[in-house]
């Protein structure tokens, strides 16, 4: 990407995707099989305790997290989402927080850090800032969990298919460049090492995958 002011407008390009194509999102599902691995994968995880989930869209997780969490903090960058995910997901166990994770930060510490196809979105210049916020956010014990998928068309690789930057339309045809980074899961995998997590990356039928693990505390000096 050229420089910092491009990439700013891309990401309010892709946020503003978003909020134009909350109301029409179910009907961009993939038609793939494969989703119902990452959730019997969500599951298996159990995202017990207090979770943050980040990116949550209209709430497609949610109820999914509460059934093993004490409480949810869910954060996403768009009202549309967020008033669609409160609508399905009601109670005193989620708290809906409406802000830009490029610059939010988190108030307290969590027991899991949860993300639905959301880390293909995030740049990669942006990778390893990302990931030391997902830090900030756990307490030292706590775990990652995170689904995404790969998939990209032939017609979205306005920029060609070495580049993060793709074309979404909405079902009226307008189009907005967002990102999609379509990780290859041993890869993530080695990225995530480097940067101090121990993250296992399952690939699932399909373009999805998923992945989960922890960052491990330095030693404590004596
Ligand atoms: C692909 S959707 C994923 C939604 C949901 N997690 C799911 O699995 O269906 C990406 C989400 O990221 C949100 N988003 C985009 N840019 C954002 C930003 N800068 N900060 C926070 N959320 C953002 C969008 O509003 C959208 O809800």
């Amino acid at each position: 990407m050229a420089d910092r002011d491009d990439l700013a407008t891309l990401l309010d390009e892709q946020a503003s995707f978003y909020q134009a194509v909350a109301a029409e999102y179910d009907d961009h599902a993939l038609p793939f099989p494969g989703g119902g691995e990452l959730s019997d994968a969500l599951d298996a995880f159990r995202p017990a305790g207090s979770v943050l989930e980040l990116a949550c869209g209209p709430g497609t997780w949610t109820n999914q997290l509460l059934r093993h969490a004490t409480d949810v903090t869910a954060v996403d960058a768009s009202a549309e989402m967020l008033g669609i995910a409160s609508a399905r997901v009601g109670g005193q166990r989620v708290r809906f927080v409406l802000a830009d994770l490029f610059g939010w930060r988190p108030e307290r510490r969590y027991d899991v850090v949860f993300f639905g196809f959301w880390l293909s979105h995030v740049p990669p210049e942006r990778f390893a800032s990302f990931w030391s916020l997902v830090a900030d956010c756990l307490q030292p014990d706590g775990r990652v969990f995170f689904v995404d998928d790969a998939y990209r068309t032939g017609d979205e690789l306005i920029e060609g298919e070495h580049s993060p930057v793709i074309q979404r339309r909405l079902t009226d045809g307008t189009a907005y460049r967002i990102l999609k980074v379509p990780h290859r899961p041993e890869d993530l995998e080695h990225q995530l090492d480097q940067i101090g997590w121990r993250i296992e990356v399952h690939p699932t039928a399909g373009p999805f995958y998923w992945g989960s693990g922890r960052r491990p505390q330095p030693a404590q000096v004596a």
